[in-house]
């Protein structure tokens, strides 16, 4: 197997000094691959070079990520503080985030986590993998002053060591701002939906100017997406004309190109892929061969808009529809 070395994967520094490799192998394989499959990629990935696995507990195969994670480090690949294992706490946990995380660190088979976050920041109860259409009786929208109550919970996690950092993830700068204002500890990052047809700039840039540090998700525009997050209006970034040249002057795939400009944008990447050549293409793109000024110019004009993960499942009895998730008008909705 090809590997890169880690030593020449950048990384980003965070406000409080800690530093994240900018590229980590997602792991939330909708329906289409075996909790085992995905662990295995993640050990063929550590092997292979990557040290930053972006992990959540309702992705369902932490437990089988965990036993990756005993044998690589039994097989002595990689020592744990060389990695960078980040997981989420899940909608229905939002009032047991201490409980959740002690799960999530058990099935890891961890005894801390380098990053952890709030996935959404609605409380929900619906199972994964419930109808796009149904709306949920015990959903409801953000309310700021149970947020924060999660939020407090998540603070209490770093103080006890259980966890190194703390993050947010699908907020909007409506909700960032009150969250700013009122945490004890600054969220280190904000996990968010961004490929260059959903670049999402005026909520990067606010990220950005507040020191929050930005991990981008479904970076190539999740072609393996579940079937409820595909509509007729969904555009495909690896086909888009500027993404297609560009790759054709650098020889490689058009998702290699939307990680590379990821990166040279300024945000961490997290890639999914259980396919070792994939795997090893990613990580080399973000190690080598830069678009040019005029190219990384040519990306920021194809923004189409276009959000893929619309986050339909979350909604409330009374929401209008899935844009309330989003805060579009500024306003957070209720
Ligand atoms: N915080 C959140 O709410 C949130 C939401 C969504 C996702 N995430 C995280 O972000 C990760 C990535 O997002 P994602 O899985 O939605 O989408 P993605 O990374 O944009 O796309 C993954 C798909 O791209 C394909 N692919 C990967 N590398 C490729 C390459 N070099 N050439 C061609 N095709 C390639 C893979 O194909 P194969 O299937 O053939 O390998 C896979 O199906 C997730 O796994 C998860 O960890 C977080």
């Amino acid at each position: 197997m090809q590997t890169i070395n880690p030593t020449s994967v950048p990384f980003r520094t965070l406000y409080n000094g800690a530093k994240i490799p900018v590229i980590g192998l997602g792991t939330f394989g909708s329906d289409n691959y075996s909790a085992e499959t995905i662990a295995q990629a993640v050990k063929t990935a550590i092997k292979m070079g990557y040290r930053h696995i972006d992990c959540a507990s309702v992705y369902c195969n932490e437990k089988e990520i965990g036993a990756a994670l005993a044998e690589v480090f039994a097989e002595g690949i990689v020592k744990r503080e060389e990695l960078w294992i980040t997981s989420k706490v899940w909608n229905d946990k939002h009032d047991a985030v201490v409980e959740s995380c002690k799960q999530s660190l058990a099935d890891l088979q961890l005894d801390y986590l380098d990053l952890y976050l709030v996935h959404w920041p609605f409380p929900n109860y619906h199972a994964p993998k419930c109808d796009v259409t149904a709306r949920q009786p015990n959903s409801g929208p953000y309310i700021h002053e149970n947020f924060m109550n999660t939020w407090g919970q998540m603070e209490s996690l770093v103080e006890s060591g259980l966890v190194k950092n703390i993050g947010t993830s699908n907020v909007t700068i409506a909700k960032m701002k009150l969250i700013l204002r009122d945490c004890k500890i600054k969220p280190v990052l904000n996990e968010m939906e961004i490929h260059p047809h959903f670049q999402q700039t005026e909520l990067y840039t606010f990220m950005k100017d507040n020191g929050v540090e930005v991990i981008g998700y479904s970076p190539i525009g999740s072609p393996g997406r579940p079937e409820r997050d595909r509509t007729s209006d969904d555009t495909v970034d690896m086909e888009d004309p500027i993404v297609v040249a560009i790759a054709e002057r650098l020889n490689v795939h058009p998702a290699v190109v939307c990680l590379k400009w990821a990166v040279q944008r300024g945000q961490i990447t997290i890639p999914f892929s259980v396919k070792t050549d994939k795997m090893f293409n990613n990580l080399k793109g973000v190690t080598e061969g830069l678009l040019t000024e005029a190219e990384m110019e040519a990306v920021s004009k194809i923004d189409k808009n276009c959000r893929l993960i619309k986050g339909q499942v979350f909604l409330w009895e009374s929401a209008k529809g899935w844009e309330d998730l989003w805060d579009l008008d500024g306003v957070i909705a209720v």
